[in-house]
């Protein structure tokens, strides 16, 4: 497997790759990998002739009162678990050469970065369609693969790709969980074992919204929002809830009556680690 650290080089590479007829597929993430990135490093195996995997934490996604310098990290053992799980090539560039002094371009979509975590994090995702468009500029992917984990992230770089004609086919990869439902994250290394246990709150509210919705028929936000936060307090008291939200899955319009083809996504806060998780209601 290849490390490489140099935006130039890997631009070279890339067109290597491409000149020969082979698909590239790529894997972007913040490192301090989990079973979920090494899923996504795995479906992208299945779809292209070489995987990349980028590691960059990228400091315009992260506002001043976030954890960009706590943000955890490990880069060699990122590097044996890609390895392992079949990627090709690891993209590690420094923030220097990405955002160099005097960086002035930003690529932002519009509306749906506005509700949900847009409205609680309102630079997040200009910072993540920039540090995307720049990964899809020097790798010219054919595949790029995204996780559900981040729903709304996925909706807005799948708008990304057609407003601006990129010729990259988006693949969404399921989220995957712990033992208990927690849905993988970095930041779930955050806790102690004791608020490990009551971060699986997310979780066990958006299964109650789904028994509701498919075996008691209920489609009243209200009625399951009140519901999921009488679970997500029983479980963690001192959660602190941002939103719970019903959307069109693609469009992430709001809803007024739920049903199956609509999705669930809450944010809250559980022991001061801001936690996310969606769920379809089927
Ligand atoms: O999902 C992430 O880890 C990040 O938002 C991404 C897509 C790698 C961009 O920095």
């Amino acid at each position: 497997m290849k490390i490489v650290r140099s935006i130039r080089r890997m631009q070279i590479l890339c067109r290597e790759i491409a000149s020969k007829g082979r698909k590239i597929g790529l894997v972007p993430t913040m490192g301090f990998l989990h079973e979920g990135h090494l899923s996504l490093i795995g479906r992208a195996g299945r779809l292209s002739d070489f995987v990349i995997t980028s590691i960059f934490v990228n400091p315009t996604q992260f506002s001043a009162d976030e954890d960009l310098a706590g943000y955890p990290r490990d880069e060699k053992k990122d590097i044996r678990d890609i390895e392992t799980a079949g990627g090709h090539i690891v993209f590690i560039p420094k923030t220097s050469a990405i955002y160099p002094e005097d960086y002035q371009t930003f690529v932002t979509v519009e509306k749906i970065t506005e509700s949900l975590e847009g409205a609680f994090r309102p630079t997040h995702f200009r910072g993540v369609t920039t540090i995307v468009t720049k990964l899809f500029n020097i790798t010219r992917p054919d595949v790029a693969v995204f996780g559900m984990k981040d729903y709304q992230q996925a909706m807005v770089i799948k708008k990304m790709i057609r407003d601006l004609d990129y010729p990259v086919r988006l693949v969404i990869a399921p989220t995957v969980r712990e033992k208990d439902g927690l849905a993988m994250s970095s930041r779930n290394s955050y806790f102690t074992p004791a608020q490990r246990k009551e971060a699986v709150c997310l979780y066990r509210a958006l299964e109650t919204a789904r028994t509701m919705v498919i075996k008691d028929g209920v489609g009243n936000v209200a009625v399951l929002q009140r519901k999921m936060k009488n679970v997500i307090k029983s479980i963690c008291p001192t959660a602190e809830i941002d939103y719970i939200a019903f959307t069109e899955f693609e469009t992430l319009r709001p809803v007024q009556k739920v049903s199956r083809k609509h999705v669930c996504s809450l944010a809250v806060r559980v022991h001061g680690v801001r936690l996310i998780d969606n769920m379809k209601m089927l």
